[in-house]
């Protein structure tokens, strides 16, 4: 049974009626990584792993949610929102939260949820989660909030309920994701371009690590505030800046003996990391996939040597793809510290690739590789 037809069996043998049903995808980011809370440029994409969601109103003031993966029933009352100590119902409850803070009302419902986007693995299951009970709501309750809007409030969930001071990324990839383009999106202004992705006889294949070291939303929240204290620095010369996006490294380099090197290097990286995003739209529209593959190399290294959210098991994936005429780049992708490399392969290649990789990882580590082909698809939507 497909998870479709299992969240709708599901749903009916609980709740004795039928869902409506709507799929919310994980999504990869091609390069801009540690960017867009730095007001920078990202290049992600929705795929084709996805949560999907059943749902319907109650006519009680009562939330009724049942995780399939967890195979446990969340309860509470819709206008006694609050933290909670399931895990997973945080993501839920801290869209409803902002949605009521911003002044709209709900009222009960019933809803039930499965996830084909492995967890932990870097793939923003948090927030195809948030987005898809963003687009519930909205929709359920006719509330006509902008998608934009929507997005926004899933952002500040993961924030509020989470406690990770994630930036837009990776819930503006899985709301407005598009079949086979990237999403190059402006951080600061939320403009957006659709770039076409023409991988023909290429594609992407990610690695999971199968680690999350411990450090990384600590690490994450650290990262963010050396970015800004760079900006305290810059700031005092150049007062027009507010965030790294607006400094060049002529800029930064001015202020070096001034700041710590560690945030030097942080700074250092956003700020060619911005630019590699420009040149890799050039690199997606000339379809010039070899500059772009050599584009994500020069990501993981900003990644690893000056941002330093890499981690040996991700740098020990990156370097054995170096000599691999078939991969044509590889970095790590996401937050870091662990979860999935992204690599661009030659599809006539994939198999010798997956097979090489998997046991030179498992010699090395002791850990068994998982591989993931990834399509680009559309974001959160209705399933008809
Ligand atoms: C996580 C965050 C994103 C982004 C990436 C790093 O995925 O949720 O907002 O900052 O890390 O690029």
């Amino acid at each position: 049974m497909n998870s479709i037809n299992r969240v709708v069996s599901k749903f009916e043998s609980i709740f004795k009626n039928s869902p409506l049903l709507i799929s919310s995808p994980g999504r990869i980011n091609l390069i801009g990584e540690h960017t867009d809370y730095n007001d920078g440029f990202v290049l992600p994409a929705a795929i084709d792993k996805n949560m999907i969601f059943g749902f319907s109103k109650n006519n009680l003031k009562k939330l009724r949610i049942f995780s399939m993966d967890y195979d446990q029933m969340f309860e509470c009352n819709i206008n006694e929102i609050q933290k909670s100590d399931v895990r997973w119902a945080n993501y839920i409850l801290g869209v409803i939260d902002q949605f009521q803070k911003a002044g709209y009302s709900m009222k009960g419902f019933n809803f039930v949820f499965t996830s084909t986007i492995p967890i932990g693995a870097g793939m923003a299951s948090s927030a195809a989660l948030e987005c898809g009970i963003a687009f519930v709501l909205n929709t359920l309750f006719k509330l006509a909030i902008p998608i934009s809007d929507q997005v926004k409030y899933a952002q500040k969930a993961e924030h509020t309920f989470a406690g990770v001071f994630c930036g837009i990324m990776d819930q503006f990839a899985s709301m407005m994701g598009k079949k086979d383009h990237a999403i190059k999106l402006d951080c600061r202004s939320l403009e957006y371009d659709y770039i076409p992705v023409k991988l023909e006889e290429y594609q992407f294949v990610l690695c999971n690590s199968g680690v999350k070291h411990e450090l990384v939303d600590s690490e994450y929240n650290t990262r963010r505030n050396e970015c800004e204290a760079g900006v305290v620095v810059i700031k005092k010369d150049y007062p027009e800046v507010s965030h790294l996006r607006d400094v060049t490294l002529n800029m930064l380099n001015t202020i070096r003996t001034e700041i710590p090197p560690a945030v030097f290097k942080r700074c250092k990286h956003v700020i060619e990391e911005n630019e590699r995003v420009n040149k890799a739209c050039d690199a997606l529209k000339q379809e010039n996939m070899y500059a772009f593959g050599e584009l994500m190399y020069e990501s993981h290294s900003g990644l690893s040597k000056l941002y330093e959210v890499s981690c040996d098991e991700l740098d020990f994936l990156v370097d054995f793809t170096r000599n691999n005429a078939n991969v044509l780049g590889a970095r790590m992708m996401g937050g870091g510290f662990g979860g999935c490399t992204i690599n661009l392969i030659k599809r006539s290649a994939k198999k010798s690739f997956i097979k090489d990789i998997t046991k030179a990882y498992k010699d090395h580590f002791n850990i068994d590789l998982e591989c993931y082909d990834v399509e680009i698809k559309d974001g959160t939507s209705i399933i008809d």
